[in-house]
């Protein structure tokens, strides 16, 4: 496949193209040290075989926040050496560190935004950027990612919502470019010439007049122009449209924004990668050969091989689906797909992230903190006397039930629709399942398949197939 064909993003040399993107495990504590949960967390992806690994979100300064890793001083450099070194310890994975500047959020609503910086912040963040990127080299990562996506401050200044009337934002493309295009030449002569930097940016702010692929190409060029090692696209995640909730501070991915962000089980698979295609396709035909990732709901390693093999994509960022399991390139590449745990993008992960509590996946088993380990010598889950799926019509909806199936840890819900698509809608830890989303008159067929805990995958329920019948509203269809 080509997707575990290897790959030079501008000097890291990936053995494959499957990527962990960033996500903040609020596995530290405030004082935003590496601890030992941390180091289980990305050495978990490692031994599971990503090439590339982006650690977390860590702040290049001092501001408050809550539980948050930081690289905004050389006394954080130890523990990120040695977070590097296990990580290069357990597989050929590479690994750089996401580094984020914030704005001030406050419990009460209010957020600093960037019209509030004066020029002297501006310099000091250009000067916080460069430092970081020292200390990611002095921890002997393989580059440094710039987070200029989502609601933080490098996303904000590229915004079209960017409200500032000087020549860092003032109405053009070029004054909301300003910024990082200063803070790349800085990393260039603090950190020098030959030290990977990609960048984290959105395709699609998600917003009302924010900004769309069109802009996104014109940056994409620029970036790629600043010599990036590779440009990581994601959408929305913004502050504009981000729900309040009283006397908590505003978590951006609340809103429609961040729906789009971090999508979740009704939206369709891959529905931001053609936004990364366009700009992958635009900056080629000015020359730049620079890598592109893409990342939102993939994790059908089909849809993965397909755009990496196309020449839409270079990377495949899997976030949640690597989360629930980071075996994921392992399986896929020894022909292992059933052995995966699918994540079903039930966004429990999310919630936890938004609640700065321990992110965690859902479909592990209760109470671990990490991935539970490969253990092929597990027990198979089968029912030996039968699952007795039943599939009952009700207003609208199915429900299914079965009989539980010893070493169980959860049960993928398969659905086959009229046109003889299989799809796996849900995953759950219990007996009993509802189909909300179904189409009365249509026949839909239902399997029930137990996995262990390590997603060791056992034996298929019997099927059941149901028809609902169609409301007395809708008596005239055909
Ligand atoms: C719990 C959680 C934390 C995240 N933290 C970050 C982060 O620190 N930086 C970032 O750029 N994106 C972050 N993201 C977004 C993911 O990197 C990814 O773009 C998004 O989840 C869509 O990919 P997926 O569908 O494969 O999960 C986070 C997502 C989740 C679920």
């Amino acid at each position: 496949m080509k997707l575990f064909e290897p790959l030079d993003a501008g000097g890291i040399k990936l053995a494959n193209r499957a990527m962990v993107p960033a996500m903040v495990t609020r596995l530290s504590g405030e004082d935003g040290f590496v601890n030992q949960d941390i180091t289980d967390r990305y050495v978990r992806y490692a031994q599971g075989g990503a090439g590339l690994i982006v650690v977390e979100a860590m702040a290049v300064h001092q501001a408050k926040s809550g539980p948050l890793l930081r690289i905004s001083d050389d006394r954080y450099v130890p523990g990120l050496t040695e977070l590097a070194r296990r990580i290069h310890d357990t597989s050929d994975s590479k690994v750089v560190p996401q580094i984020i500047h914030f704005l001030k959020v406050a419990k009460t609503g209010w957020r600093q935004t960037v019209d509030m910086l004066s020029l002297d912040d501006i310099d000091r963040i250009v000067e916080e950027f460069g430092d970081a990127v020292v200390r990611a080299r002095e921890a002997g990562f393989d580059g440094a990612e710039l987070h200029s996506a989502h609601a933080y401050t490098l996303a904000s200044f590229l915004s079209r919502a960017n409200p500032r009337e000087d020549d860092y934002g003032g109405d053009t493309l070029e004054g909301r470019l300003h910024l990082i295009t200063r803070i790349f030449d800085n990393i260039r002569r603090k950190a020098g010439h030959d030290f990977p930097v990609g960048v984290r940016f959105l395709a699609d702010e998600f917003i009302k007049d924010g900004y769309t692929v069109s802009d996104a190409k014109l940056i994409g060029l620029r970036l790629a122009q600043l010599g990036a090692a590779y440009l990581s696209l994601s959408v929305g995640g913004k502050f504009e449209d981000a729900v309040h909730t009283s006397g908590q501070v505003l978590y951006p991915y609340t809103g429609y924004s961040g729906d789009r962000c971090m999508p979740g089980d009704w939206y369709p698979p891959a529905p931001h990668a053609q936004f990364s295609a366009e700009i992958k396709s635009f900056i080629k035909r000015h020359g730049y050969d620079t890598p592109v990732a893409t990342a939102g709901k993939i994790s059908d390693p089909d849809d993965a091989e397909r755009l990496v093999a196309s020449g839409a994509v270079d990377i495949i960022g899997i976030a949640r689906g690597l989360l629930a399991d980071p075996d994921w390139p392992h399986k896929v590449k020894n022909g292992e797909r059933d052995r995966i745990v699918k994540c079903d993008y039930c966004n429990v992960c999310k919630h936890l992230d938004g609640t700065h509590m321990r992110v965690i996946c859902a479909l592990w088993p209760q109470g671990s903190l990490q991935a539970p380990p490969d253990d092929r010598s597990a027990m198979v889950p089968r029912w030996e006397a039968g699952a007795d799926l039943t599939a009952a019509p009700g207003q609208g909806k199915v429900t299914l039930k079965w009989k539980k199936a010893p070493g169980a840890a959860r049960y993928d819900i398969c659905r086959t629709d009229s046109l003889g698509q299989t799809q796996i809608v849900d995953a759950v830890k219990v007996t009993r399942w509802e189909d909300h989303t179904v189409l009365a008159g249509m026949p839909y067929r239902y399997e029930v398949r137990a996995y262990g805990a390590a997603g060791q995958g056992g034996t298929s329920s019997n099927a059941v197939s149901v028809t609902l019948p169609l409301p007395e509203f809708a008596q005239d269809i055909r």
